[in-house]
């Protein structure tokens, strides 16, 4: 296994897809067709029929480029990285079945996991990727191991080889949310990981304008993906889908300018009094840089912080910001920030917090494609000079 699966570069596919046999008169950027139903009679009229099956020409042209850039047999476009997590347990669970996943994943997919999974007759058991007792925690039953890469919002990197290779003794699936990283950064399924989950919303679409889900892996369990989603519904609007084409025409080189500006935040950050940690996975201080270095095409966009004067100086440092927006969300062009104690994590105490490593100060941010120097002289002003 390699980084770099495919065979196209990462930056063609994401303009391209793949090689396509133009007419001539055809328009280069594929129009929108926002029309929920088709002139359809009998099965002999084709695939394309009706929206919400996720055959319509803008959902399948994503669907088709998702797979290309994650290396993947097939991939299927959803209305958001939500319904991406969920038609993909969906498809792979039944009642009496089990799943482990890894503690500290997207609060969301937590409580699809402990709480709604469970009322549906599916278990779940959370291991520490610290301690890594995957095979202990496996039962006959188990279905899915589902694990995040990077881990919002410490950045730690898991390591999907060993997983994977108890998962493949017993015919588990591994299910791993590669958002973070974006397909540029990091691809999982060359990693042996058999579905990828993204939420789109993020460096796919990349410009914070729209609420998308992709899920990415073999046929099969793309095929039954997709009938989940036609009879639960979080079809991918047409005129979304559009726009989620758009932004991956320039995924490369923004993620390109999100890793080049991270690293140089992460490092200003590192020099400041005021800052007690900085978690990037490309600083040598970071727990997993060697393993981010192997797996990893780049480091990502995101930077964690941790201020010495707690709660109050993170409040403060928010407060002060002209140019990073307090905001949920990451990926997008502009840079947001956000407290994980209000967002992600603000069911926790903060003592449960910070045996996670989210003490009160802890700072996320989703450092944009601005200048580096510009957000660079913004966060020093923040911090008070
Ligand atoms: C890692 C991760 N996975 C999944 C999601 C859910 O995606 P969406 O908001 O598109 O449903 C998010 C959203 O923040 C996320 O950060």
């Amino acid at each position: 296994m390699t980084k770099h699966e495919n065979k196209l570069h990462p930056a063609t596919i994401g303009i391209h897809g793949g090689p396509e046999y133009r007419t001539p008169g055809a328009p280069v950027v594929p129009p929108i067709t926002q029309s929920a139903t088709f002139h359809w009679a009998t099965p002999a009229d084709g695939e394309l029929l009706y929206s919400r099956y996720g055959n319509n020409p803008n959902q399948l042209h994503v669907g088709a480029k998702a797979a290309a850039l994650e290396g993947t047999e097939a991939a299927v476009a959803l209305g958001s990285g939500m319904a991406a997590a969920a038609m993909t347990m969906l498809a792979l669970t039944e009642a009496g079945d089990h799943v482990v996943a890894a503690s500290g994943l997207y609060g969301a997919t937590q409580v699809l996991l402990a709480q709604e999974l469970p009322r549906r007759g599916v278990d779940t058991t959370f291991v520490d990727p610290d301690e890594g007792h995957w095979e202990d925690a496996l039962r006959p039953e188990t279905r899915v191991i589902y694990i995040e890469i990077p881990v919002n919002p410490t950045l730690r990197i898991l390591d999907p080889r060993p997983i994977v290779a108890v998962a493949r003794e017993r015919g588990i699936h591994v299910v791993c949310d590669a958002t973070f990283g974006s397909p540029v950064n990091f691809r999982a399924a060359a990693w042996g990981v058999d579905v990828v989950v993204q939420s789109a919303t993020k460096y796919l679409g990349g410009h914070s304008d729209i609420i998308a889900g992709i899920v990415a892996g073999p046929s099969d369990v793309i095929d039954e993906v997709t009938r989940m989603a036609r009879l639960y519904g979080p079809a991918l609007d047409p005129n979304t889908a559009w726009l989620l084409d758009r932004g991956m025409r320039t995924l490369d080189v923004r993620v390109k300018r999100h890793n080049e500006n991270a690293m140089a935040v992460a490092r200003f950050f590192e020099s400041r009094p005021d800052v007690e940690r900085v978690m990037y996975p490309g600083l040598e201080s970071h727990p997993d840089h060697a393993l981010a270095n192997e797996l990893m095409d780049g480091f990502g966009g995101m930077v964690s912080i941790v201020l010495t004067g707690g709660g109050d100086a993170a409040d403060d440092f928010i407060a002060n910001l002209h140019l990073g927006i307090a905001a949920p969300s990451l990926g997008g062009v502009e840079t947001l920030v956000s407290q994980p104690r209000f967002t992600s994590h603000a069911g926790l105490t903060p003592e449960e917090r910070a045996a996670q490593g989210i003490p009160d100060g802890f700072v996320r941010l989703s450092v944009g494609i601005e200048a580096a120097e510009d957000l660079i002289a913004d966060f020093a002003q923040a911090l008070g000079g």
